[in-house]
């Protein structure tokens, strides 16, 4: 029997007999210092008694429309109305006394429960940074309850082996809405393929990071870092967008790596937030370099940027409305490169059918809290896998020490992981948590950017 069999049959056995003791939120603070909810639980009967669980929820800048509701109350007179004590209160008072005492089979069935109490499509009630953080603490309590990672119990239940460290994608330079710097694609990342170990993939990830700091301080840049932890210099010129590419390649080289061999290019464009005033939804001009364009000019773009440097992936290419400019995206390009849906998909399997049925890009971002619980997040990674579209486990741009999403990238053997530059905790503790599975893991460990 494989691993991952032996983790399903183990996770399928264990959860009917874990008991919800009790389920706690609180109001804390983000990567950015705005509110979000963290939520413990506490789960008897399991190998280890009152196994405690806990789950912070990220929170995005550059959302998209059709994301599950992130419920903030709007009191101006509380962090600019940015509180979220109605989504710990319908954690506290609502959610909390209706599942104590409560057994459940599956997370599956846990997180029917919750959907259930919300009744809303986008989860409007309850919200889904409230139903995300039980959601999220009770795959963390199950897992101290059954002395079971995380990653394992995560495997288990997705029904895959949980061996397969992922590549990551790093932003290591921001723009967009993460910085203030006037560029409008948000993440300039590099992407370390052609290793033999994840571990030996951070390092290059650090050391062309590093590298590139030096390059930015010589030639007068600054070295400030965006919401991801990534340089967000103002380039001058007329083509700063390139300018970036140029200097990426520069520090790849200086670092003593081979761009288009072990390291790759990609880029997170979030186009849906340079979309031109006043454009129609659904065929937009892009505001790009001082000249509103069409989506057939952007695409003329990166087609001639792919001809030029290493990129390998494009996600958010154009806007979440510009379904016609997406498909002609995908025509020009989705042979050659990962083309991945973002703001297009949100992590629903409603819009990524859709974009299946239509052919649209070839891979989806997965991140949890655009559709609010852990089953749905598996439900699209599946969905997509079966699709042959490509998924990566990614953060949002305000996160917190949780590292939830790199359990989820190696429980589910879903090969990439998006979570941000080479500084900055909020990053870094996922990074961190990959060097622990991968030396708990050992000989058996996969990485899946392998030379
Ligand atoms: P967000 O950015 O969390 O601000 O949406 C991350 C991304 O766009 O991938
Ligand atoms: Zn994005």
């Amino acid at each position: 029997m494989t691993p991952g069999a032996r983790g399903l049959l183990a996770a399928m056995s264990k959860f009917n007999t874990l008991k919800i003791e009790s389920i706690h939120a609180r109001e804390i603070l983000d990567s950015r210092g705005f509110p979000t909810v963290e939520v413990e639980m506490t789960l008897s009967g399991g190998q280890i008694p009152n196994a405690k669980g806990v789950a912070l929820v990220p929170s995005g800048a550059s959302t998209g429309e059709g994301e599950a509701l992130e419920l903030r109350d709007g009191d101006k007179s509380r962090y600019q109305g940015k509180g979220v004590l109605k989504a710990v209160a319908n954690v506290n008072a609502t959610i909390a006394p209706a599942l104590k005492g409560k057994t459940f089979d599956s997370l599956e069935k846990l997180d029917e429960a919750l959907l259930a109490m919300d009744g809303t499509p986008s989860k409007a009630k309850l919200g889904a940074n409230a139903i995300l953080g039980v959601s999220m603490a009770y795959v963390r309590a199950a897992s101290v309850a059954t002395a079971t990672p995380t990653f394992r119990l995560l495997a288990g239940i997705y029904g895959s082996e949980g061996m397969t460290l992922p590549v990551p994608m790093m932003n290591i330079l921001n723009g967009g809405k993460h910085a203030d710097n006037g560029l409008a694609i948000q993440e300039f990342m590099i992407v370390p393929r052609g290793f033999a170990k994840f571990s030996e993939a951070l390092r290059c990830g650090s050391e062309i990071f590093h590298t590139l700091k030096k390059i930015l301080h010589d030639r007068g840049l600054s070295t400030g870092v965006g919401d991801e932890g990534g340089f967000a210099p103002a380039v001058p010129g007329a083509n700063p967008h390139e300018q970036v590419l140029k200097l990426i390649m520069e520090a790849i080289a200086g670092a003593g790596y081979q761009a288009g061999k072990q390291v790759f290019l990609a880029l997170d464009c979030a186009a849906s937030e340079f979309v031109a005033k006043g454009s129609p939804k659904d065929a937009p001009k892009y505001a790009f370099e001082g000249t509103d364009r069409t989506a057939s000019e952007m695409n003329a773009i990166y087609a001639d940027w792919v001809g030029k440097y290493p990129i390998v992936s494009i996600e958010d290419g154009l806007a979440e409305h510009d379904w016609t400019g997406w498909a002609d995206l995908t025509a020009k390009l989705g042979s050659k490169i990962q083309l991945v849906g973002d703001d297009l998909f949100v992590t629903n399997i409603s819009f990524l059918k859709q974009g299946i049925d239509k052919k649209i890009a070839n891979s989806i971002l997965i991140k949890v809290n655009q559709i609010g619980t852990v089953t749905e997040t598996l439900r699209a990674m599946k969905m997509a896998k079966d699709a042959k579209y490509t998924q990566v486990s990614s953060h949002r741009s305000g996160e917190t020490e949780d590292t939830f999403i790199a359990d989820l990238a190696v429980g589910t053997d879903c090969g990439q992981i998006k979570t941000g530059s080479l500084s900055r905790t909020d990053r870094i503790a996922k990074y961190n948590q990959l060097l622990r599975i991968e030396e708990m893991l050992g000989s058996s460990a996969r990485y899946a950017g392998k030379a």
